[in-house]
């Protein structure tokens, strides 16, 4: 079955056996390997992606669901040379310690300060709770998201997903 999404602004026409997951799709057949494999079964979050505004687990979220959906990956946040705010909040706060979680939990948050980069860091707490990092970095990366934040809200045009 052929299905066209598009992700990170790019449209692709994926043939691929309609059950995929995302996760699968977007690591082997688009080659975006950001969105990370954790546990394969929507408990840890590692692969959480962008569905049109949404923050959703890739592991859990078949190719059938998606024709005509946006989807946008850590890819879609920035580059090396530009990094997007959200990138940008992490860099600075040395979020990372493995970074094997980093991907999910930047995504997570990218759904949540697009609709409000005002957020309380209570609200922050519990949108990110789906998320788990095995380093137990919590702190930093609450401290990003809110760093990331303030840079959404000094440049509203550059804090978009694409
Ligand atoms: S890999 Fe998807 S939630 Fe763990
Ligand atoms: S930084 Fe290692 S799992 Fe979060």
């Amino acid at each position: 079955m052929a299905v066209n999404l598009t992700v990170n602004g790019k449209t692709h026409q994926v043939d691929a056996d309609p059950e995929t997951p995302l996760l699968y799709v977007l690591r082997d057949n688009l080659e975006l390997n950001g969105a990370k494999y954790g546990c394969g079964i929507g408990q840890c979050g590692a692969c959480t992606v962008m569905v049109d505004d949404e923050a959703v687990l890739s592991c859990v979220t078949p190719l059938l669901l998606l024709e005509g959906r946006r989807v946008t990956t850590v890819e879609g946040l920035g580059t090396l040379a530009k990094p997007g705010p959200m990138q940008q909040a992490f860099i600075e706060e040395q979020a990372a310690q493995c970074g094997y979680c980093i991907p999910g939990m930047m995504m997570r948050a990218q759904a949540l300060l697009q609709v409000d980069p005002s957020v309380s860091e209570a609200a922050i707490r519990a949108h990110l709770e789906p998320n788990l990092c095995r380093c137990g970095t919590h702190m930093r990366i609450i401290k990003a998201v809110m760093r990331a934040g303030d840079l959404m809200r000094q440049n509203p045009q550059g804090g978009g997903a694409t």
